[in-house]
């Protein structure tokens, strides 16, 4: 597996970036990118100056890819998205993509890299509450009932360091986590 950097909006990379946005999200976010049109839209936004995009690749194969964007002036960055490919998924290449795209945006002056992980079809133990009755509990005793992608950053260094309620409809909350950049 070769990670690239793609920098060029014109790229080979784009139509097959924006195939796997739509085909792994979904089950997860059925909304988010419902066809090719709308994902390849975010590939090139992604792909705009000053951002960072990092791919995978098997051989001439995209396997999987990562963007960051800087948030808060050069130092917090918003790690998004992060996709790989299924049949490639559980074999490292999204922890290899999160290792190198931490390296990159730390170069550039990040200390923080964040991200929010919508559950919008009731993956874990925070969804179709109202946890505004009792949050920082909640997402202490968080659980993950169906795969949620949480625990991948989890495994990765990242915790979870706030939520948005109902985000995304009453009982859909955005996860949000970060992870300081030693
Ligand atoms: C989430 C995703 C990027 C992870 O990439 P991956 O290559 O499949 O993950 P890795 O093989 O590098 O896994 C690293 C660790 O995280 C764990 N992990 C990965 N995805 C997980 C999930 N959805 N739920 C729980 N654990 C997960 C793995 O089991 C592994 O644990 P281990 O180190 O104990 O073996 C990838 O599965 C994916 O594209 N999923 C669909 C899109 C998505 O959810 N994107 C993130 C949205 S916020």
């Amino acid at each position: 597996m070769t990670i690239k950097q793609i920098a060029d909006p014109g790229h080979e990379f784009i139509l097959p970036a924006a195939r796997i946005l739509m085909e792994t999200f979904v089950e997860l976010s059925p909304d988010s990118w419902p066809d090719m049109k709308s994902a390849e839209s975010t590939v090139r936004e992604c792909l705009e100056p000053g951002r960072v995009v990092l791919a995978a690749y098997d051989g001439q194969s995209l396997a999987g890819w990562t963007g960051a964007r800087p948030q808060y002036g050069t130092t917090g960055w918003e790690l998004h998205p992060i996709v790989v490919d299924i049949p490639y998924q559980g074999k490292g290449v999204g922890a290899s993509l999160l290792r190198r795209l931490e390296s990159e945006v730390k170069l550039l002056g990040g200390v923080t890299l964040f991200l929010g992980a919508d559950d919008e079809t009731g993956r874990t133990s925070l969804s179709g509450k109202n946890l505004y009755d009792n949050l920082w509990k909640e997402i202490d005793g968080i659980k993950n009932l169906a795969g949620h992608p949480y625990e991948f950053y989890i495994k990765n260094g990242y915790i979870i360091v706030g939520v948005i309620p109902d985000a995304n409809g009453i009982g859909k909350p955005d996860i949000l986590m970060a992870k300081r950049l030693l």
